[in-house]
């Protein structure tokens, strides 16, 4: 299996910070943002990686990344011009790169505390389809996509940001898929806000039966979505990092978060 990051797009929730950087190269406690996202690949397994961001953005990538001889793995770059264009428009850049594989794809500013390795091993069992991961969100459900199981664990439905959420499980920016994902694509249109929704994507895994789901149990943010998710990602892994008296401050000043 193959790995992609999608590390453009505008990040106008976080200006004035990304008037002139990528939101993936801010920093997240002691390093930069894209760092967990392929921190997570390569604990996985995932030996070569496609990261896909803006033009103006591309070499800065190449650059950081160089410092650190690509963690070890292959590193290619694909660049998306029109940063608009939606979640699923970016994932059609890596036709080529994926080169019939399958696909785990993972949004640059999602941060978790979560090993892969398990639900990148069951897909790779599956004989066909697409996985989302999903996390329990009880009070902010409605600003996700929104997935609803029965009772034995098979995804019903899926809703883009609904107004009544059906169920309190969001779905994370963690995605994997079979080489069908490109047909798919070609078939979408976009959404009423002009972009290529990744949640029309899934529903057509899910209208085939192929979908399947894992829910996370572990910490996850969705840090480039307003400062205060990003500052609660920086919180979540220095408190990992740091030793229990100062796990304590930061447990009081977040406490309500978790
Ligand atoms: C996107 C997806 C949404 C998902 C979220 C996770 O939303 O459209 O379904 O729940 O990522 O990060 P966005 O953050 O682009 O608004």
């Amino acid at each position: 299996m193959k790995g992609v990051i999608l590390a453009g797009g505008m990040a106008t929730r976080l200006r004035p910070l990304t008037w002139v950087t990528n939101k993936h190269l801010l920093p997240i406690y002691n390093k930069p943002m894209i760092f967990y996202p392929l921190e997570s690949l390569v604990q996985a397994g995932i030996k070569e990686i496609l990261i896909t961001t803006n033009p103006e953005h591309v070499g800065q990538f190449i650059t950081l990344l160089k410092k650190i001889d690509n963690f070890g793995v292959k590193i290619s770059y694909e660049v998306q011009d029109n940063p608009k264009g939606g979640i699923a428009q970016a994932i059609g850049l890596s036709k080529s790169f994926a080169d019939n594989e399958k696909i785990v794809v993972i949004l640059g500013d999602n941060i978790f505390s979560y090993n892969l390795s398990k639900a990148v091993v069951d897909f790779d069992r599956q004989k066909k389809g697409a996985k989302v991961v999903a996390k329990r969100m009880p009070t902010e459900c409605k600003h996700y996509g929104v997935i609803e199981l029965d009772k034995k664990g098979k995804v019903i439905s899926i809703e883009e940001k609904p107004q009544y959420p059906k169920s309190d499980l969001a779905q994370t920016g963690i995605y994997m898929y079979d080489s069908q994902v490109f047909d798919f694509i070609e078939k979408q249109n976009p959404s009423a806000r002009g972009e290529m929704e990744v949640t029309d994507l899934n529903n057509f895994y899910l209208k085939q039966g192929t979908l399947t789901c894992e829910v996370l149990k572990d910490w996850w943010v969705d840090a480039g979505s307003s400062f205060e998710e990003l500052m609660r990602a920086n919180i979540l892994v220095a408190k990992e990092l740091m030793g229990e008296n100062e796990k304590k401050d930061l447990m009081n000043l977040y406490r309500n978060r978790e």
